[in-house]
C-alpha cells in the first residue's frame, strides 16, 4: 500500500515538471494568436503558412513578409512573385526574369532586350537551378557579386550553331542551341548576362536571339522551337529560406525566447548556409512554426499508416501507435514483428526455444574450434551489455 501511494506522488511531481517545460516553451504563436491578429493564410489561391505572413505581426520576421496588396504574392518589397510555399523543404517558389539579347535581320540589337539580375537577399538559390542559356550565336554570364555589391566571381555557358539541324529535337538541353550549367551553393545576388559574338548575323534566319536565365531545372523542359521563338518572360526558381540565425540548432534551442520550432518539431540545418528549419516530429504533421503546430497523425485511421494485424486492435498514442492482441493472445500485433500468437503456442515455443539455446552453444564450440583450425589462435570475446565497447584479447 505504501509502495502505490509513494508511485503515484511521484508520477504527480513529473506531470507538474512537464507541463512547466511546456509552459515556457511557448515562445511561436499559436495559431489562435495570428488569428486575433486578424493574419489571413492566403493570397489569392496561394497558401502562406506562417512563418510567412500578409501582414505586420503575422509573419516571424521581415523575410517572410509576403506584400499581397493586389491579391498577387510578392517576396518582401520586390517584384518577384511567389508561386508556392513550402515548409518541409524550406523552398519558396518564385517567378525569375530572363535576359534577353536580340537582333534583326541586319545585326541592330532590338529596343526589348532585357537584362535581369536578382537580390534574393537573406534567401538563397536553390542548387535544384540551372544556370541555362539558348540560342545559336550565344553566351551567357552568370555573375555573383559579394555582400558589398562588388563582383566575386563568375560561370557561364556558351552555345554556337550554324544550322537549326544540328540541334536535337528530343527535347534535351544538350549544348547544341542549349546549354545547362550548375549554380554554385549559396548565392543571393546574382546578375545574368545574355550577348552574341556576331549580332546573330550567321544565324539570322533561324534564331535571332540569345536568353539567358535560372531556372528550376525540373520545371524547364528545352524544346527545339525555342530557337526561333522563345516567347517566355520569365521561368519558375526556388529559393532556400531558413530562420536565419548563425547558431547550430542545439544553440538555438538555448534560448526558447528566440527558438522558432514549436512543439513536437525537430530542428535542421537549413540550406541557405546560417540558419535552421523546423519539422515535426515522426508520428506528428501540421506547421511545426506554430505552438501547438504539429498535430499527432491517427496512424490507426489510415490502414496505410499502421502495421497492426487484421485480428489486433489499433490504439493511437501520441507520436505512435499500438496493436493489441486480442485475450489469450501475444506478440507486438504488428506484421513486420512478432504479430499474433495463441498463448497455447507459447508454451511450445519455450520448449523450442531452449532447444534453440542448447544448439547454438555447440554451434559456439564448434565455431571456435573453427577458429583454431583456421589461424592457430583463440580470439576470446568477453560478454558485454549491448552499446558499450568489446575487447578481442588475442590469446596464444
Ligand atoms: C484560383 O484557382 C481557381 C481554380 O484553380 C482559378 O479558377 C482562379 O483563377 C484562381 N484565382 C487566382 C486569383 O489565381
Ligand atoms: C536579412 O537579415 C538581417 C539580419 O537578420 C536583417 O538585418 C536584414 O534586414 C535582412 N534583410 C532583409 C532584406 O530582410
Ligand atoms: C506592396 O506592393 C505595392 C504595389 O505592388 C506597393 O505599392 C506597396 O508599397 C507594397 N507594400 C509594402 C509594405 O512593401
Ligand atoms: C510546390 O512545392 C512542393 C514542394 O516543394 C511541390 O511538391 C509542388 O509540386 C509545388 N507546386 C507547384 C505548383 O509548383
Ligand atoms: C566592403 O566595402 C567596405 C568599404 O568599401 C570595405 O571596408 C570592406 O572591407 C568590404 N567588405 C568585403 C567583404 O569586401
Ligand atoms: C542544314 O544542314 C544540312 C546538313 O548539312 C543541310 O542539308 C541543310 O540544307 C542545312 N539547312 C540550312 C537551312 O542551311
Ligand atoms: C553588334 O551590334 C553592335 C551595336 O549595334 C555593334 O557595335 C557591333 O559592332 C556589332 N557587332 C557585330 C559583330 O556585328
Ligand atoms: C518535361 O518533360 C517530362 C518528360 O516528358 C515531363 O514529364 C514533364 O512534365 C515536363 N515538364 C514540364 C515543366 O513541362
Ligand atoms: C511564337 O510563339 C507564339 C506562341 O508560343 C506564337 O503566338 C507566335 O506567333 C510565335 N511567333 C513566331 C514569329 O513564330
Ligand atoms: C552572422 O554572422 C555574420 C558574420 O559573423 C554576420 O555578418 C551576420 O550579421 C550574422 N547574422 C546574424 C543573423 O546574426
Ligand atoms: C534570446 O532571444 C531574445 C529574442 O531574440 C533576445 O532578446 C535575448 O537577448 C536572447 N537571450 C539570450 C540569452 O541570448
Ligand atoms: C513507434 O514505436 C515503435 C516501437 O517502439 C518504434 O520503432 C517507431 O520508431 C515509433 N514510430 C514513431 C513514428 O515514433
Amino acid at each position: 500500500m505504501m509502495l502505490v501511494l509513494v508511485q503515484v506522488q511521484v508520477q504527480v511531481v513529473v506531470v507538474v515538471i512537464l507541463s512547466f517545460s511546456a509552459a515556457t516553451k511557448a515562445a511561436p504563436p499559436a495559431e489562435a494568436d495570428l488569428k486575433n491578429h486578424g493574419c489571413v493564410n492566403h493570397c489569392g489561391n496561394l497558401s502562406i503558412p506562417y512563418p510567412f505572413g500578409v501582414k505586420e505581426n503575422c509573419y516571424l520576421s521581415e523575410d517572410f513578409f509576403i506584400n499581397c496588396s493586389d491579391s498577387q504574392p510578392y517576396l518582401w518589397h520586390s517584384n518577384l512573385h511567389v508561386t508556392n510555399i513550402s515548409l518541409d523543404k524550406g523552398e519558396v517558389g518564385i517567378m525569375n526574369y530572363i535576359s534577353r539579347d536580340c537582333y534583326d535581320l541586319l545585326g541592330t540589337p532590338l529596343q526589348s532586350n532585357f537584362y535581369a539580375w536578382l537580390d534574393s537577399a537573406n534567401f538563397s538559390i536553390s542548387t535544384k537551378n540551372k544556370f541555362t542559356t539558348i540560342g545559336c550565336d550565344t553566351y551567357g554570364y552568370l555573375r555573383i557579386l559579394d555582400n558589398n555589391n562588388s563582383f566575386a566571381f563568375a560561370t557561364g555557358c556558351v552555345s554556337s550553331c550554324m544550322n537549326m539541324s544540328y540541334v536535337p529535337d528530343d527535347g534535351s538541353c544538350s549544348g547544341i542551341g542549349c546549354c545547362q550549367t550548375s549554380v554554385p551553393k549559396q548565392l543571393s545576388y546574382i546578375e545574368v548576362d545574355a550577348g552574341s559574338y556576331n549580332n546573330h548575323t550567321d544565324v539570322s534566319n533561324f534564331n535571332p536571339c540569345s536568353y539567358a536565365f535560372v531556372v528550376e531545372e525540373a520545371a524547364f523542359n528545352f524544346s527545339k522551337t525555342y530557337i526561333q521563338n522563345f516567347t517566355e518572360d520569365m521561368v519558375p526558381l526556388v529559393l532556400d529560406w531558413g530562420i536565419l540565425d548563425n547558431e547550430t540548432c542545439d544553440e538555438a534551442k538555448r534560448n526558447l525566447t528566440s527558438y522558432a520550432c514549436g512543439d513536437h518539431s525537430d530542428c535542421y540545418k537549413a540550406e541557405i548556409g546560417h540558419g535552421y528549419l523546423c519539422k515535426c516530429s515522426n508520428g506528428y504533421k501540421g506547421n511545426a512554426y506554430l505552438s501547438y503546430g504539429c498535430k499527432d497523425i491517427d496512424e490507426c485511421a489510415d490502414p496505410n499508416l499502421n502495421q497492426c494485424v487484421e485480428e489486433s486492435k489499433c490504439l493511437n498514442t501520441p507520436g505512435n501507435y499500438t496493436c493489441s492482441c486480442p485475450k489469450r493472445y501475444h506478440g507486438d500485433g504488428k506484421t513486420d514483428g512478432t504479430r499474433c500468437t495463441a498463448d497455447r503456442v507459447l508454451v511450445l515455443q519455450i520448449v523450442i526455444g531452449n532447444a534453440i539455446y542448447v544448439k547454438s552453444k555447440i554451434n559456439k564450440v564448434q565455431h571456435l574450434i573453427h577458429i583454431i583450425n583456421e589461424f592457430g589462435r583463440i580470439y576470446l570475446q568477453p560478454t558485454s551489455p549491448i552499446g558499450s565497447t568489446s575487447f578481442y584479447t588475442p590469446v596464444t
